[in-house]
């Protein structure tokens, strides 16, 4: 898509968003988050077949799922049985500057993408409020990044997503579906091993 194409009601796209020293200062941040919670593998409900990105939270509730019980929301880590550690203050502060909301996020998912990982269409819905947006940080490895309908089958439409970019999916793009097609392995010089982490920071509770 090019960017001079407007975009969809409620989707807000801020492009650089986060200057390198910031994108350094996160990257640090979410270190330490996955010393104290370490990705892990997600796997499908039902099938349990392996997502191809590693995850883990930060924030009182975390993003899970499992092969028994799905998609949900819990306060602590699925391996270590510990509480996920607190979001850091500057990737809360993002929310803040971008959210337009008057409560802070619940959850910050974490997810670690290496150079073949993608994530299938989807949408957003396991939160209990959708008058809250979910804000949406890439840092690392550019991707491409598709965005669609409230329908599965709806057209879609892709655009890059680049170290320091931020995304807004709020009103009526709320539940759009969304995912990513691929990555671009060396776009980045962020993270030394390459890959791309995006921190998706949502509201779950009213
Ligand atoms: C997601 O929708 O959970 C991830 C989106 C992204 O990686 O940009
Ligand atoms: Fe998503």
């Amino acid at each position: 898509m090019a960017k001079t194409n407007p975009l969809p009601e409620g989707l807000r796209f801020y492009p650089g968003f986060l200057d390198r020293q910031q994108q350094e200062r996160l990257v640090d941040q979410v270190r330490d988050v996955v010393t104290v919670a370490p990705l892990y593998v997600p796997v499908m409900p039902k099938t349990g077949a392996p997502m191809s990105v590693r995850m883990t939270n930060c924030g009182p509730l975390g993003w899970v799922t499992d092969k028994d019980r799905g998609y949900r929301y819990q306060a602590t880590h699925p391996l270590t049985g510990k509480p996920w550690p607190d979001i850091p203050s500057e990737i809360g502060a993002i929310w803040d500057a971008v959210a337009d909301y008057c409560k802070p996020p619940e959850a910050c998912l974490v997810n670690f993408y290496g150079e073949d990982a993608k994530m299938g269409l989807h949408q957003d819905r396991d939160e209990q409020d959708f008058s809250a947006p979910v804000v949406s940080i890439s840092l690392g490895d550019t991707c491409l990044f598709r965005v669609g309908g409230l329908h599965r089958k709806d057209p879609t439409r892709s655009f890059r997503l680049e170290s320091g970019d931020v995304l807004v999916l709020g009103g009526e793009s709320r539940l759009r579906f969304h995912g990513v097609d691929r990555l671009y392995p060396g776009s980045s010089t962020l993270l030394r091993q390459g890959g791309r982490i995006n921190l998706t920071l949502r509201r779950v509770n009213p």
